[in-house]
């Protein structure tokens, strides 16, 4: 029997595997994230943690394993399944067009239209919309995308991505470029996805972060899932032991 639909994860891998030649970047990853949750993924340089998000986003086929969404196998051969699944993965910087400003981006492949022309006040005012349900300060949707700082684009692609209908969302590495007062912003918008009752994914090497933001954390290691472990019940030591390998899970 399936159960009720909401009951399931938002997103499911089991035993996931992917091999690029020699190299097993995933070996054999199971994980859940469901809505209304954070799930961190931590882990040292090369420990598969852009493979995994890549794999998810559709942009890296798994050699074995399976994915899930609702409960659901999916078969995510492109970016453009992964959006259909409800995905959306947002890199920093990325997918947004420099030289147009933030209501135009937000609709980019989908303005809306009025008989033949695109509903320019419709646009600026569900820009708007979105923007204060994210709480973004951004005072003006007319700028250009090429005049905000690297922390607000990547709120304007967030935005996107909700708009567009996206419910389990993927970070990587958010907070890489961003400033003290950046950081807690973003914190503060992935934390408001959360109360939106979706799903988030958000790869960080920032500890401090990662325990301010998140419900439960997974270590990659070489590949593998070292262990996961919910926040309230870890501590920032037993994370760097399972990250650096001198902390094994019992077998
Ligand atoms: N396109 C690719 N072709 C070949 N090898 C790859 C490719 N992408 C990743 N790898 C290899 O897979 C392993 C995992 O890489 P990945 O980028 O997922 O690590 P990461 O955890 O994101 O590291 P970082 O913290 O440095 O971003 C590494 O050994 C890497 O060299
Ligand atoms: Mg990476």
């Amino acid at each position: 029997m399936t159960a009720p639909k909401g009951t399931q994860p938002a997103l499911e891998l089991r035993g996931v595997t992917k091999r690029f030649g020699r190299v097993t970047a995933l070996e054999e990853v199971s994980l859940t994230v469901s809505r209304g949750e954070i799930l961190a993924i931590v882990g040292d340089n090369g420990a598969g943690k852009s493979t995994l998000i890549k794999a998810i986003s559709g942009v890296h086929r798994p050699d074995e394993g399976e994915i899930l969404v609702e409960g659901e196998p999916v078969t995510l051969a492109s970016p453009a399944d992964a959006r259909s699944a409800g995905i959306a993965t947002v890199f920093q910087d990325l997918a947004l067009v420099e030289c147009l400003d933030v209501s135009t981006n937000m609709f980019l492949g989908q303005f809306p239209r009025r008989g033949w022309f695109v509903d320019r006040k419709k646009m600026d005012l569900e820009s708007r919309r979105f923007l204060d349900e994210l709480k973004v300060t951004v005072a003006d949707v007319h700028t250009q995308i090429g005049m905000l700082s690297g922390g607000q684009r990547q709120i304007i692609s967030i935005a996107r991505a909700v708009r567009a209908g996206a419910t389990t969302i993927l970070l990587d590495e958010p907070t890489a470029a961003l400033g003290v007062r950046e950081t807690m912003h973003a914190g503060n918008i992935i934390a408001t996805l959360r109360e939106a009752n979706n799903a988030v994914i958000c790869v960080s090497h920032d500890i401090e972060f990662v325990f301010k933001i998140a419900d439960r954390i997974v270590v990659m290691r070489l590949g593998k899932v070292a262990g996961i472990r919910t926040v309230a019940e870890t501590t920032r030591d037993e994370i760097i032991a399972l990250i650096t390998g001198t902390k094994q899970e019992a077998a």
